[in-house]
């Protein structure tokens, strides 16, 4: 059974739907990520989900238990905000012992369990400080600490990296992996930044306009997108537009060039159009011989990136659209140069949708997919 049930939920600010049914749970020390742009309602879900907001409709459910209508202060759940939003007035030592003061504990009780806490996030020697003796990262540590400190049986962390730097962002994104592991805390963690929820989570609800477009662990949102939205927002997804040419032997006509695809969805004939959904890095630069073959397609290069481990290479298919190619640093992308013809091969995964009669390339979510 799961330990944190977010059922039906729905809210609404004036004639505007915020979130539109949204259904998804986490296990007891999951790590579950609420992916979206902004706007999409991760925020609103989230203090749901804390008890700061009453939904419309739909229920919020911990450890079996109804907490729908229960006071933020009785559901013993941990936040961590954006803004540190720390007490500028207490040190860090005092911040992290704020929501203990309110319990009957010893003072050396609570002393014990700040330094734990403080250890933990790795801030053990600097608990006399206050707020503006600290960085960014060290205050969001604390934020953590203080959240923590009570020992909630939910953790809820509306994009705290977001103020940070990008190197810092990466370091804290481990800590609060490992320190959220090492505590086996349920916890949800709100971020439209797909990097982050890629890197971190046990699995991932993918928001679009206040629904929950697509739930599935980061590999399975990655690989698997279920919509156009998901494949757009999480990844860059190279989306091309093709024609079945010979559906028995897999041939299609991409603009003018034929390409052989394995595998095509079961209800395409002949003459149908079809979308191939393929990832850079599944976009290999053709060997000479395999260039010699007909599942290659002849691009002009537009644009050669150097990305540090990898380059990116922006090319045009001739009447079929834009391609971005990701090539390792030690092959011969170095070598190429825009205006440069060059010949390409998709690999695995490629995910192809037959395309309705009516708008091609809109709104196809939704019908059949295959797996290449
Ligand atoms: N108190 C409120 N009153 C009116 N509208 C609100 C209120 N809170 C949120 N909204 C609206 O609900 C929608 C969802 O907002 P929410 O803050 O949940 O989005 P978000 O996904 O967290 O976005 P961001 O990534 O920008 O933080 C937005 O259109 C927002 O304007
Ligand atoms: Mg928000």
């Amino acid at each position: 059974m799961p330990f944190l049930e977010v059922h039906e939920v729905e809210r609404r600010f004036a004639s505007q739907v915020a979130v539109d049914g949204v259904s998804f749970s986490a296990d007891k020390g999951e790590f579950v990520s609420l992916l979206g742009p902004s706007g999409s309602g991760k925020t609103t879900l989230l203090r749901i989900v804390a008890g700061f907001e009453t939904p419309d409709a739909g229920h919020v459910i911990v450890g079996g238990k109804d907490v729908t209508f229960l006071p933020a202060q009785k559901r013993n759940m941990g936040m961590v905000f954006q803004s540190y939003a720390l007490f500028p007035n207490m040190t860090a030592a005092d911040n992290v012992a704020f929501g203990l003061r309110t319990r009957k504990l010893a003072r050396s009780e609570i002393r014990q369990r700040v330094n734990l806490l403080l250890e933990l996030v790795g801030l053990g020697e600097k608990g006399s400080r206050y707020p503006n003796q600290l960085s960014g990262g060290e205050q969001q540590r604390v934020a953590l600490a203080r959240a923590l400190a009570p020992n909630p049986s939910v953790l809820l962390l509306d994009e705290p990296l977001s103020a940070l730097d990008a190197r810092i962002r990466v370091n804290l994104r481990g800590e609060i992996r490992r320190i959220q592991q090492t505590m086996g805390i349920t916890t949800l963690y709100v971020t439209h930044d797909q990097e982050e929820a890629l890197s971190m989570s046990d699995r991932i609800v993918v928001f679009n306009q206040g629904r929950a477009e697509q739930i599935g662990t980061p590999q399975e949102i990655y690989d698997q997108p279920a919509s156009l939205f998901v494949s757009g927002f999480v990844g860059t997804m190279n989306r091309l537009t093709a024609s079945v040419a010979h559906r028995q032997r897999g041939i299609c006509q991409l603009g003018s060039q034929p390409i052989t695809i394995e595998s095509l969805p079961d209800d395409v004939q002949d003459g149908d159009r079809v979308e191939i959904w393929i990832r850079p890095e599944g976009v290999r630069i053709a060997s000479a011989e395999e260039a010699a073959q007909e599942n290659s397609i002849e691009v002009l290069v537009e644009q050669v990136m150097f990305l540090g481990a990898r380059y990116g290479i922006r090319a045009v298919i001739d009447q079929a659209g834009t391609l971005m190619v990701d090539v390792p640093r030690q092959t011969v992308a170095e070598a190429f140069e825009p205006g440069d013809r060059l010949r390409v091969r998709f690999e695995e995964p490629l995910t192809v949708t037959k395309l309705g009669l009516s708008s091609p390339g809109t709104g196809n979510d939704g019908v059949s997919q295959a797996r290449a």
